[in-house]
Order: structure tokens, then C-alpha cells, then sequence
């Protein structure tokens, strides 16, 4: 069917009225058409000015020669030329409730599916292996996994990888550990963390335990196949420590999306010979290096991205060239992209000027999603009380806890539908309060701010979700594309909300901004609610205004679903 964006709808009509009366070609994009903040005004444009001052013509004379060719066709009145040659917008209402009654035949509500769609692998979570994940992990996951979703209801082909920190120096010491001290029974490792730490311990003040770790990599990396094994088993472990937190996130990676760094040690050798043959590397301290260009040092020294370390070995950046190589040339991948902290910026920005070089990005389109740190409630990197990073799988199961505690007040749920209920309230809390922020800031983390009832948090979009649904019980069911009356400025707002769903989900996609969507589902609520308080629904004063309304609810019901469902947060039923 036919997308519902209203904006694309004004646009297309805008720029046809440009062409015929100024001979000047525009893209509907650049149409400038914006949601009025004006009282019974719903769309602007402000085009005319910035045309105006190009075409060397007075902009309100630009904007009455686009009215005076505008084609219309009952979607909007003429609109009225204001200010400085603003265009406002006021559609009308036949032909919006058209619109929003036509969403209700429809499983996307509107939004149409990209025309060009792509192939696009997406780095996210990445973990280290032999250590607990933590709350820097966790921004990773949930933003990642928010963008895969976007991105293929949008219509994209999204290859998901998991880019494991499975490989290197460190794995030596923690080999040799477990060899020496073989985990009792069948619980296995345990606290990766610990055993962790008591492997660096012994590296540091065991000159014997060090020269066994440092021969234990170069087994390793040979392929030797007892280290081999034990190297498993450590892998194993710890992927099913991330799975069991994957699992009580809602997280949609699994174990087929694995591509850790050990993935592409066959590939690290054929790297560095092509990076060589394009004369792009240098040697420097017997390390072969890139240096691409425009990065420099305070002291004005170029900066290396190193290939190939003195001693033959291969490091992060030498994996993240051949997996850049890998998923473009090997999987086809048009775009990629990267979603890791913010502190790794300039690494990625020189990842992809040396792919750039090397001929690997050619037509590719290579992003580096950035996020800011997880703050305490003192204003620093979030930690425990012992000053370790604070581990994931124990902040998840207090927020379903505290999440226990808010739900628990008014409650008339059974025992197991209450545990759902409060899994559902506690996760979403905590994914929300990550999401519903400008990723690239760092956030607070307090309890009572993402638990609370009112503000823009999922606790309230789903108390919302829920109260629809209630009141959708009592209504009973109505065909799906009920006709929808719009007489109220209430259900007319609501219904100008509910048809902005595809501009907000399209603006959260392509700016890889979950919080564009948040912020519209948010805003959605505070529609709805405004409605439910002018316009009496159950008790609407004929049958039809009561179809109508029940109808707004119903998709209202719908969005709010449908978009946390996008960002991966549940809407239980009953709250
Ligand atoms: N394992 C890394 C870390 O914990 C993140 C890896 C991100 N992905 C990549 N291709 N470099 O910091």
C-alpha cells in the first residue's frame, strides 16, 4: 500500500508546484515541509526563503507563485503565505481520516519499505572472552541490537557479527592458568572475572608462569591442537555467560552471528601482503605500519595503524582491517558499521582511511556508531563498590527486582504473570533509559529516574500500552479498518500523530538514533492521553464516534507495540 508520510505527501506536491512555476528543480527532501508549532496550523514549509534569496526574488512573491501552482486534490486547503513567506499547511480532515482509517488494514501502519534496499553488516556487542561483560557491553548490545531491528523492518539486509575479543597475547596466560588449575566439577570456570584476575596475578609475579603464557600464544597461533581445546573450553564457557545475558536482554544475536577475532586469523596474512604490494605500509621499530593520512599525534607525529607487530604477531587493528576486507569482499557487504564506545573513534576513523586506500571501501559506506559512557550516580564510569566495572548479569536481575517492587503496588496478576510483568518493566527499563537518550552523550544511571511512572521512560509507555488494552477489552472487537471520525481537535491531533509514525522510525534509522523513535512514542502517549481525557470513548455519544474512537485506540495500541518493539522492549498486556 501506499506510505501515509504526510510530509513526503506535501513534499511531492511543493516541488511539482516549484517546477512548474520556477523552472527549478528541488528534491523532496530539501522541501523543507516541518510539523507547525502554530495552533491550527499542521504543516509548514520554508522553503520560499531560502529559494528566494537563490532565485534573487522576494520570498513572499516566491511563496505565492508555489501556492498559485500548487495541485492540491484535497489534501490540504490552499495554504496561507505568513511571516517572511513561511507556507502553512492545514489538511483536510476528509482526507486524513481517510489516511489513519486505511492504517488500520495495515500490518505496518504506514510505512512502506525502503525502494533501495542494503546489505549491511553491523558489529555490535563484542564482548571479550575470559571476561564478564559489563555495563559498557551493555550500551553496545541494546543500541545494536535497536538498529538491527530498524534497520530490517525498514527493508535492509542486516548481517549481524558478534565480534568476539577471542584471540591474542592474553590467552596465553589464561590457557597455561587453566591447565595448572583445572576447575573442579561441572560448574566450570565460574567468575570469568576472578579467574581472570588470578591469571594476570600469576603473569605478574611468576617469571616462569610468564615464559610458559608467552609460549602458550605461540602455540596458539600455530594451531597446536591440545591449546587449541583448552582455548575452546575457555570460549565456551563465556559464550554461554553472554548468551544467558543476550537471552535476558531480548537480544536477537546468536551463536551463528559469532565472528570473533580468531575468525579472521587465516585472512591477517593476506592483509599485510596486500597492504604491502599497494606500498602503503612502512616499517617503523620493525613493525609493519600504515600511516594514513591527516592523523597526527599533539606533537605533530604521525600516527601508525600497525599491521604487523615487531614480533610477527597480529593485533586489533590488523583483525579489524581484514574483517572490514572480509564482510565487503567476501559477504557483499554495502555498508558497515560499527557500534563501540565513543573511546574508540580514532581508531575506527583510521581503520577506514586505510581501507579507503587499499580499494575496500569502494561504494561502501563505513560508520563508526559511537556512544557515550554509563555514568554513576557520583558523575563517574559507573562501577561497584570493590571498583570493578559493574557486571552486567547482576545489574540485570536487580532491575527486574526493583521493576518486581513497582509493578507489585497495584496489582491484581498471578504469581507468574507478575514475574513476566516485572522481566518485562525491569529489562525495558533499563534498555529504554539506554536508548531514549543522544547516544553519543554519557547517561546517568539511577534506579528511580528509569523506573519512574511518569516522563519518557517505558515504565510509562507501557502502563499506557496497558491501559489501551483494557479499555480495548471492554470495547469488544471491530473490523479492522473501522472508519475513523476526526471532528475533535483531540482526535485530530492523535490522528496527525499517528500518521508521523513513518517520519520518526525513518528519521531513528537513518541516523542510526533509537531516540528519535523513543521520543515519538513518548509524544504519542501524551497524544493519546490527551484524547482519552477530552473525548469520552466507551461512552462516545453515537455508535459510530464510538467506532471511531475505539478505532484511535486501537491503533494507538498498535504503534506504541510496534515501535518498542523496534527498539527491542516488550508491552505486556496487563500492568
Ligand atoms: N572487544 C572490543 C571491546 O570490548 C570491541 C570490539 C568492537 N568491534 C571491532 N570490530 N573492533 O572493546
Amino acid at each position: 500500500m501506499q506510505a501515509t508520510e504526510v510530509s513526503e505527501e506535501l513534499a511531492r506536491r511543493v516541488v511539482d508546484a516549484i517546477g512548474r512555476a520556477l523552472d527549478v528543480e528541488i528534491a523532496p527532501e530539501d522541501a523543507l515541509i516541518a510539523v507547525s508549532t502554530r495552533e491550527g496550523v499542521d504543516y509548514q514549509c520554508n522553503l520560499a526563503m531560502s529559494l528566494g534569496k537563490r532565485l534573487g526574488r522576494p520570498p513572499r512573491e516566491v511563496a505565492g507563485l508555489i501556492v498559485a501552482h500548487l495541485e492540491l486534490d484535497g489534501v490540504a486547503e490552499p495554504p496561507e503565505v505568513a511571516g517572511p513567506g513561511f507556507l502553512n499547511f492545514v489538511l483536510r480532515k476528509e482526507w486524513l481520516e481517510q489516511r489513519v482509517t486505511a492504517l488500520g488494514g495495515d500490518d505496518r501502519l504506514g510505512v512502506a519499505p525502503t525502494a533501495a534496499p542494503r546489505r549491511i553488516a553491523l558489529d555490535y556487542s563484542s564482548p571479550n572472552v575470559a571476561k564478564e561483560m559489563h555495563v559498557g557491553h551493555l550500551r553496545s548490545s541494546v543500541i545494536g541490537d535497536a538498529i538491527a531491528r530498524l534497520l530490517r523492518f525498514a527493508g535492509h539486509e542486516v548481517l549481524p557479527h558478534n565480534h568476539l575479543g577471542d584471540w591474542g597475547t592474553p590467552f596465553g596466560m589464561l590457557i597455561e592458568h587453566l591447565l595448572d588449575e583445572p576447575p573442579a566439577g561441572r560448574s566450570g570456570i565460574g567468575d570469568l572475572n576472578a579467574f581472570y584476575q588470578a591469571a594476570r596475578r600469576k603473569f605478574d609475579s611468576d617469571e616462569a608462569f610468564a615464559t610458559r603464557s608467552r609460549e602458550r600464544v605461540v602455540k596458539l597461533q600455530s594451531g597446536d591442537a591440545e591449546t587449541l581445546a583448552v582455548w575452546q573450553e575457555l570460549v565456551d564457557e563465556s559464550t554461554r555467560h553472554f548468551n544467558e545475558v543476550y537471552r535476558l536482554l531480548g537480544i536477537t544475536l546468536t551463536d551463528a552471528d559469532v565472528y570473533g577475532e580468531s575468525f579472521y586469523n587465516p585472512y591477517l596474512g593476506k592483509v599485510v601482503d596486500e597492504l604491502e604490494a599497494d606500498g602503503l605500509t612502512e616499517l617503523s621499530d620493525g613493525a609493519v605500519c600504515v600511516f594514513p593520512q591527516g592523523f597526527h599525534n599533539r606533537e605533530g607525529d604521525r600516527l601508525p595503524l600497525i599491521v604487523r607487530k615487531r614480533d610477527g604477531g597480529y593485533g586489533y587493528a590488523a583483525t579489524d582491517l581484514a574483517t572490514a576486507k572480509y564482510w565487503t569482499t567476501e559477504r557483499g557487504a554495502t555498508d558497515l558499521l560499527y557500534v563501540v564506545g565513543t573511546p574508540q573513534a580514532q581508531h575506527f576513523a583510521m581503520l577506514f582511511a586505510v581501507c579507503r586506500a587499499a580499494g575496500w571501501l569502494d561504494g561502501v559506506r563505513a560508520e563508526h556508531i559511537g556512544f557515550g559512557s554509563v555514568l554513576g550516580a557520583d558523575g563517574k564510569v559507573m562501577r561497584t563498590r570493590a571498583g570493578e566495572t559493574t557486571k552486567l548479569a547482576d545489574l540485570l536481575e536487580e532491575a527486574v527486582t526493583q521493576a518486581a517492587a513497582v509493578v507489585a503496588e497495584r496489582s491484581e496478576l498471578g504469581a507468574d504473570e507478575q514475574r513476566a510483568v516485572a522481566r518485562a518493566v525491569g529489562i525495558g527499563a533499563v534498555k529504554y533509559a539506554d536508548l531514549s537518550g543522544d547516544r553519543e552523550r554519557d547517561y546517568v544511571f539511577t534506579w528511580d529516574r528509569m523506573l519512574a511512572k511518569e516522563g519518557n521512560t517505558s515504565v510509562y509507555l507501557q502502563y499506557a500500552h496497558a491501559r489501551i488494552e483494557s479499555i480495548l477489552a471492554k470495547a469488544g472487537a471491530q473490523p479492522a479498518e473501522a472508519p475513523v471520525l476526526l471532528g475533535e481537535p483531540a482526535e485530530r491531533a492523535l490522528a496527525l500523530t499517528l500518521l508521523r509514525f513513518g517520519e520518526a522510525l525513518r528519521a531513528a534509522t537513518s541516523g542510526y538514533a533509537p531516540h528519535k523513535l523513543c521520543t515519538y512514542l513518548y509524544e504519542t502517549a501524551v497524544t493519546f492521553s490527551r484524547f482519552y481525557e477530552q473525548c469520552p470513548v466507551l461512552a462516545a455519544a453515537t455508535p459510530e464516534l464510538r467506532t471511531s474512537r475505539v478505532q484511535l485506540a486501537t491503533l494507538t495500541s498498535r504503534t506504541l507495540v510496534l515501535g518498542l518493539g523496534l527498539l527491542g522492549i516488550e508491552a505486556p498486556r496487563r500492568l
